[in-house]
């Protein structure tokens, strides 16, 4: 049985993803979470310079998910690449989220990733065969302490921030700005993270495509609030925030089956994946891949038991591989 997925050059051993936001750099959750159940893990959104993210608090459990507001807190790029990437060696591919105010901010992360990629180092004896060039050419592997990048995620969709984020990725004219300044300032595979748009998905998918995207995120977390009844206060020092987990698997699987209708490109699958049935109703509406978040937050063993239900699922149906019933529901 063969659980690897292609996500453009890009093989994954396991379709699941870490998500955006719930992995830290990468090496947060060493010793809890067994990594090797991920395909690749997404790193925490980057911007050029540190950001502190929103006032507290930053977090509500609503019953059926939760409401996030950090805020895109991180420490900016060039910590990222000195203090973080160097330690990252994960058993599973890296994707590193790129998130900016600006289109010529995505452009320079982009460009700043793709020039530590592209640097001359010997092969390192303990990883033979592993390319950490932005064309996954042959170059040698990493031995300089720079880390690895297996491709960049370009987010356009968070909504906790003031500038930026979610405000390019609502409409084509400003997605194709975004997406077309990173793939010229990079040859590593982008992969384009949309907002969770009710109408009009298909033509800021459509347009991140033309723009140059290898592959897309669907999608991001939705706009949401919460109020403290007793101080009638909303509960989020942000006021608002991005709802995710179960609650949103739902309106999420329609926005998945929409962008497999519209687009040729493989589609990463992330809101409220906290079973293996939740996975499948993914791949069964066009997903290539299952991007993992909040339920990481309520059990670390989520991941393992999403893969072993899939195995089971494949197993009683006869299938081979992911792509034997990959967009099956739509047939
Ligand atoms: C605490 C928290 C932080 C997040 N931070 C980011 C982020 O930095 N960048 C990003 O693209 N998405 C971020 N996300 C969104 C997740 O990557 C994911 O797209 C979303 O939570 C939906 O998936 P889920 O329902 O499985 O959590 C964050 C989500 C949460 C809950």
């Amino acid at each position: 049985m063969n659980l690897g997925v292609k996500i453009g050059r890009v093989d994954l051993a396991s379709p699941l993803i870490g998500a955006s936001g719930l992995f830290g750099y990468g090496t947060e959750h060493e010793g809890l979470l067994d990594y090797a159940s991920f395909g690749a893990i997404v790193t925490k959104t980057v911007t050029l310079a540190p950001r502190e993210g929103n006032p507290p608090p930053r977090l509500v459990d609503v019953g059926s998910g939760i409401i996030n507001s950090i805020g895109l807190e991180n420490v900016g790029v060039e910590a990222f690449m000195a203090d973080h990437l160097p330690g990252l060696d994960l058993p599973c591919k890296v994707f590193v989220s790129i998130g900016g105010a600006e289109v010529d901010e995505y452009a320079r992360l982009a460009s700043m990733l793709d020039a530590l990629g592209r640097r001359e180092v010997p092969n390192r004896s303990d990883a033979p065969g592993r390319s950490n060039a932005p064309d996954g050419s042959d170059a040698p592997n990493r031995s300089d302490g720079s880390g690895r990048i297996d491709a960049l995620e370009v987010n356009i969709s968070c909504p906790n921030v003031k500038k930026g984020g979610i405000a390019f990725g609502q409409d084509p004219f400003s997605t194709r700005q975004v997406v077309s300044a990173v793939r010229e300032a990079t040859r590593y595979p982008v992969i384009v993270k949309v907002p969770p748009l009710i109408s009009g998905i298909e033509q800021v998918c459509r347009a991140a495509c033309d723009a140059g995207a290898d592959a897309l995120t669907v999608a991001n977390t939705y706009p949401a609030m919460a109020i403290d009844i007793d101080r009638a206060r909303p509960v989020l020092g942000a006021l608002s925030g991005g709802l995710s987990g179960g609650a949103i698997k739902p309106v999420s699987l329609l926005l998945v089956w929409k962008a497999a209708r519209c687009v040729d490109v493989p589609i990463l699958a992330g809101g409220g994946i906290e079973t293996a049935r939740d996975a499948i109703e993914y791949i069964l509406a066009g997903a290539h891949a299952l991007q993992i978040g909040s339920v990481i937050l309520k059990c670390t063993g989520a991941p393992a038991s999403i893969m072993a239900g899939i195995e089971d699922y494949m197993k009683t149906h006869g299938y081979g591989s992911i792509g034997d019933f990959r967009g099956k529901a739509a047939e």
